[in-house]
């Protein structure tokens, strides 16, 4: 039998979102349906109601939760009903050229559920990155369920499902941060607070985050910064310099997106360095550089597409160390609202007032 529940959906290119009565259908072959717990705000989020990822309106929004399964469809092994689970958008397929070639954390045809959410007069919806989870209960492809320790609160579990996982993928996964690094990391929002946490726990020896806000700066360092330049103060290529015995980086995160951060980036960083770009750019910004110095500096240039992550085996070691104290997951969670305070949390993550509002179901 179909459910009806509540959940938030954008019904058209930038109108509020609003909350609606969906049609949850039972899970089919490799489904699950997931009685959500909490949902993270995230930037995708508004990018979707603002009709900057596609027209497929109207969205089910919301990508970034932890929740319980509550059933699962035939053929399903690898989760079960009462499983407490964080949605991932990374279902790998087992098949596709990365998959085979041992690198399904670049699965080129990941999956989501077959069957449709709809509303109450039968309108298909497209769910937020194929999760949908500003809901009570959302549909999935089992394979996005990925199981971790119970114990752990929701809203800090759910963060890792999307913009945590990032920025700390893009620091262990993307950027290989080893012991003893130093590494730089441009724009400390959720994104970039999450690559100085898994820096840190990586072992780098020097963190240096940059941005234009000191509010930002200050939880920057409670993440594991060692240093922070204002780059509306300060030339920041300068700075990460100076603090790196006159060399650079060896590993610069660029978490905003634009080409100037993403310059001050290539700059920073130490001769055969790396840089990492997290921050995802619009369709109109281009990047000049001298090729001479792409060559002359050696080093790779690398982008990190949701960290690099694969579910399986990252969500649930990176839910250890935090259950362990190693991982401050939970200062990610500046506040938790209600499923009627989406269109409020945009409002504040607009003004960089948030790292993240979770909502709690
Ligand atoms: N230099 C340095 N920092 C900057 C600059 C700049 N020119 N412009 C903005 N910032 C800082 C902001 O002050 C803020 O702290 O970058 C940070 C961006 O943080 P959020 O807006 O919270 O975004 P976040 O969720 O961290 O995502 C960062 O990654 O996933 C992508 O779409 C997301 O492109 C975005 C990026
Ligand atoms: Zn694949
Ligand atoms: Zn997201």
């Amino acid at each position: 039998m179909a459910q009806e529940v509540r959940g938030v959906i954008a019904p058209g290119k930038d109108e509020p979102v609003r909350v609606e009565t969906i049609v949850v259908p039972d899970p089919g072959p490799g489904e699950a349906v997931v009685q959500v717990q909490a949902c993270g705000v995230c930037h995708t989020d508004l990018h979707y109601k603002q009709g900057g990822i596609n027209d497929e309106f109207p969205f089910l929004l919301g990508h970034e939760a932890a929740g319980v399964v509550e059933s699962v469809g035939e053929g399903v092994t690898d989760v079960a009903p009462g499983d407490f689970v964080i949605l991932n958008w990374r279902a790998v397929c087992g098949n596709c050229r990365a998959c085979l070639r041992g690198r399904p954390w670049y699965c080129f045809n990941t999956h989501n559920a077959e069957q449709k959410m709809t509303l109450t007069d039968g309108t298909e919806l497209s769910p937020a990155l194929g999760i949908g989870a500003f809901a009570e209960k959302t549909l999935v492809a089992a394979g996005q369920c990925t199981k971790v320790d119970p114990s752990v609160a929701p809203a800090v579990a759910g963060l890792l499902g999307c913009g945590v996982m990032a920025g700390i993928g893009a620091a262990i996964n993307t950027g290989n941060v080893g012991r003893g690094d130093s590494v730089a990391v441009i724009g400390c929002g959720g994104v970039g607070d999450a690559a100085i946490a898994g820096a840190n726990l990586a072992g780098a020896a020097k963190i240096i985050a940059v941005d234009i806000d000191d509010r930002k700066l200050e939880t920057a360092r409670s993440m594991g910064a060692t240093h922070t330049v204002n780059s509306r103060e300060s030339d920041p290529v300068a700075a990460i310099q100076e603090l790196t015995g006159g060399f650079g980086a060896d590993v610069v995160i660029e978490a905003v997106g634009r080409p100037e951060t993403y310059k001050q980036a290539f700059y920073a960083r130490d001769l055969a360095g790396t840089v990492v770009l997290v921050g995802v750019p619009t369709p109109e910004m281009k990047l000049e550089l001298p090729l001479l110095d792409v060559f002359g500096r050696g080093g790779s240039l690398k982008s990190s597409w949701y960290g690099d992550c694969l579910p399986s085996r990252d969500f649930p070691m990176l839910i250890d160390l935090h259950l362990q104290g190693r991982l401050p997951l939970d200062k990610f969670v500046t506040e938790t609202i209600e499923l009627t305070d989406v269109e409020k949390a945009f409002e504040r993550m607009h003004h960089g007032d948030v790292l993240r509002s979770v909502v709690v179901l």
